[in-house]
């Protein structure tokens, strides 16, 4: 059962609402759908597989809950668009978007094929910015109609777009960073609609880190709290009012830990008399030089 169980918090804090996730046919995905279903959205199940996102949206159905399966590439502009669209026509309106479509195309710096790098930025910037930017016109009208509509949006970093990045990842790395900085680029765009942008760093047993399972990052003994399951409680959270007003913040969630991160602070800082020369900055540097060495990278 999904959508009949009544949230532990009492009530259907979604209720009313409708909530669009990419990516939901599999995974992290469909755990998020399934989540914000019970907690009383409507949900638009996006995927690539259109037959996956059509199966979660019956499992929701079947369970009571309202959803429909929508098949497309995230990234693609016009799709983005149809399915914000289809949102709206279906159900009536949109008020969470979660972006959590993603692909891994592991390859160290000097092996990266072309396509290795296209797709995986294309993937996860594109994936998260085109939904947002149709979403975000939504709201934008509707909040200059008069009608504000405490809309959150929830995008899906990872500790590879929070640690500086692992070697083997570096277009995995950039994507994810890029994704920090549109989470809080856009919240502040968004604020003055009454939308919120958050972001989550999971880690879940998943298609995607099956060559993970039972390591030490996912340990076999602790695999119940490294279901996709317990990051979407925390998704669900994110999408409810409860969670106003947080926004442009990072939550990562790894098992039953959540830690707000915060992005790039200023460190170490050196000044010269007016402009810089090549022989100021090398005698200045000693100091750059001596803090970074006392910290690893990342
Ligand atoms: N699983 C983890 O531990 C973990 C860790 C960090 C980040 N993430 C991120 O979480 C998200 C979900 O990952 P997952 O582990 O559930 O992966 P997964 O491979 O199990 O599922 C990803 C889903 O996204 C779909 N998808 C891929 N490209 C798409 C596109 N262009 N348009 C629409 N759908 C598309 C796939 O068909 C699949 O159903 C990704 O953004 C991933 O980078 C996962």
């Amino acid at each position: 059962m999904v959508a009949s169980r009544s949230p532990a918090a009492g009530g259907h804090p979604l209720a009313g609402r409708v909530a669009l996730v990419t990516g939901a046919g599999a995974g992290l995905g469909r755990a998020h759908a399934r989540e914000l279903a019970r907690l009383g959205a409507a949900v638009v199940a996006e995927d690539l597989d259109g037959a996956a996102a059509a199966a979660v949206a019956a499992e929701i159905t079947e369970a009571g809950g309202r959803a429909i399966g929508f098949a497309g590439d995230a990234a693609d502009w016009a799709t983005a668009r149809s399915m914000v669209e289809a949102a709206i026509e279906t159900f009536g309106g949109l008020h969470v978007l979660v972006n959590n479509a993603g692909i891994s195309r592991p390859a160290m710096s000097f092996s990266m094929t072309e396509e290795a790098w296209d797709s995986v930025l294309r993937t996860h910037l594109t994936g998260t910015f085109a939904p947002s930017r149709f979403a975000a016109a939504y709201w934008r009208a509707e909040a200059k109609a008069g009608r504000p509509g405490q809309a959150a949006v929830v995008n899906t970093s990872s500790g590879n777009g929070l640690d500086g990045g692992d070697p083997g990842h570096v277009n995995y790395s950039v994507a994810k960073t890029g994704i920090n900085t549109m989470t809080t680029a856009m919240a502040k765009e968004l604020a003055p609609y009454g939308v919120r942008v958050n972001a989550i760093a999971p880690l879940a047993y998943t298609a995607m880190t099956a060559p993970l399972w039972g390591t030490e990052l996912l340990p076999a003994e602790r695999r119940a709290e490294l279901e996709p399951e317990s990051v979407a409680a925390v998704v669900g959270w994110l999408a409810a009012p409860a969670s106003a007003p947080m926004t442009g913040r990072i939550l990562a969630v790894t098992g039953s830990r959540v830690v707000l991160w915060r992005g790039w602070a200023p460190d170490t800082v050196v000044t010269t008399d007016g402009a810089w020369t090549h022989e100021k900055m090398a005698a200045a540097a000693a100091a750059l030089g001596t803090a970074a060495q006392q910290r690893p990278l990342g």
